[in-house]
């Protein structure tokens, strides 16, 4: 079965974002936690997906232009993740969304189209996020791997990643990094 593998860039509080929505520590939105190579698809939640269009199609279309959420060029990363992205089908889980700009978008509506998705021939999936989707899949039981960036801040206000965790699950520790400012890049197999 293909793994399901989520990565969160968060802060030392757990914070996945900031009162405004984003987690505006984060430099840059192309870190793909090193799983560019074993992964065929992206899952992503209906709060996340207009936004992850609409940013990384302003990339695709003109990636010498400064990206209006942050006024900076996009880095050489996220131009490649921007190609990438293009290239692989993004299954969206939401109730309400029904439409997309790209065509190798699909929607899917129910945590059992999740495990169909999984059951399907194919390489790794990546869970992108938002936070919401996140925690439920984890509480469902249908996260194989946790990878998580550690930001070096106390973040305060904003959403915690697992604000609607309802379940304990013991994580098995199967890797540990030290990344450039002070991050720490944490791997965790889910049982
Ligand atoms: N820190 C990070 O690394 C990181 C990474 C990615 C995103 N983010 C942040 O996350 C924010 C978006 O996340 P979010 O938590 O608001 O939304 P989300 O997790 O992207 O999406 C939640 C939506 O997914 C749909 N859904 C359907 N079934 C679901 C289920 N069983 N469990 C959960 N969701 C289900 C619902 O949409 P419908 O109402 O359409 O059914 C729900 O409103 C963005 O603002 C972004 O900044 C942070």
């Amino acid at each position: 079965m293909r793994k399901l593998i989520a990565g969160m860039k968060i802060s030392v509080d757990a914070r996945s974002e900031g009162p405004e929505g984003v987690a505006d520590w984060a430099e840059a939105w192309s870190e793909d936690y090193g799983l560019t190579p074993q992964i065929d698809a992206c899952l992503l939640g209906g709060g996340m997906y207009p936004g992850y269009e609409r940013y990384w199609t302003a990339i695709q279309s003109e990636p010498d232009k400064p990206i209006w959420i942050t006024g900076n060029a996009p880095t050489p990363a996220e131009i490649d993740w921007a190609r990438f992205a293009a290239q692989i089908p993004h299954y969206v889980l939401s109730s309400n969304l029904t439409s997309a700009n790209w065509p190798k978008t699909r929607f899917i509506r129910t945590l059992d189209d999740v495990t169909e998705l999984k059951q399907q021939a194919g390489k790794d999936i990546y869970l992108l996020g938002g936070a919401r989707i996140t925690a439920s899949l984890i509480d469902a039981g249908l996260v194989d791997e946790l990878r998580l960036i550690v930001y070096p801040l106390v973040a305060g206000p904003g959403k915690s990643l697992f604000a609607t965790a309802q379940h304990r699950r013991q994580l098995d520790l199967r890797k540990v990094e030290q990344l450039d400012g002070g991050k720490i890049g944490l791997t965790y197999g889910i049982k």
